[in-house]
């Protein structure tokens, strides 16, 4: 009996050690394979913000059509949890290559800051009151996305 729970044990145990060193090593090989740089990473962490926040936007409009309070309110509120992620992504010296950002974030960062602020506010009253008829979507990107963009974000090249 003690032979046979005795093997077992050792079977379980040698396969967790091998799944252990098979972890540590693709851990490994991760890590070497990932060249970006801290910049890199936070251009692509706030790429990944705007372009949930598009999303989002896309999202409000489709409740505000459908007259579906219920949706519009999560959608904002969603906006709203975004807002707050935005100023994080915005590290010294992350215009790396293919990033729009303006060097004027770095410059007036309070203004920058108080400009996501404001998008937060704005889309966290909108979960809150779910006014869908107050809710004008040119208004909106134009009082919160608009506004930010024209100051710190390069126009798209072309
Ligand atoms: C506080 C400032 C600020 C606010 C508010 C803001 N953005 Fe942006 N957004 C930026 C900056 C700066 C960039 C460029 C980032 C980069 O390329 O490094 C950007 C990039 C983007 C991008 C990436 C695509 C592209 O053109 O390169 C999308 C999509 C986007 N924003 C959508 C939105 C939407 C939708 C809203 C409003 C719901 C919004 N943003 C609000 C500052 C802001």
């Amino acid at each position: 009996m003690n032979n046979v729970l005795g093997s077992t044990t050792q079977k379980v145990l040698s396969v967790f050690f091998a799944a252990s060193i098979a972890f540590v090593m693709s851990s490994a090989a991760l890590a070497q394979q990932d060249t970006r740089t801290p910049e890199e990473k936070a251009y692509q962490y706030r790429g990944g913000v705007f372009h949930a926040m598009e999303w989002k936007m896309g999202q409000m409009i489709q409740a505000k059509i459908q007259a579906d309070k219920q949706a519009f309110q999560k959608h904002a509120g969603d906006m709203a949890y975004l807002a707050g992620l935005i100023d994080e992504g915005f590290i010294a010296n992350s215009i790396v290559e293919g990033s729009k950002a303006k060097p004027e974030i770095w410059q007036d960062r309070e203004d920058f800051s108080r400009r996501a602020n404001e998008l937060q506010q704005t889309a966290a009253a909108f979960a809150e009151s779910g006014d869908i008829e107050g809710f004008n979507p040119r208004k909106f990107g134009g009082d919160t996305c608009g506004a930010c963009h024209r100051n710190y974000k390069e126009k798209d090249k072309e």
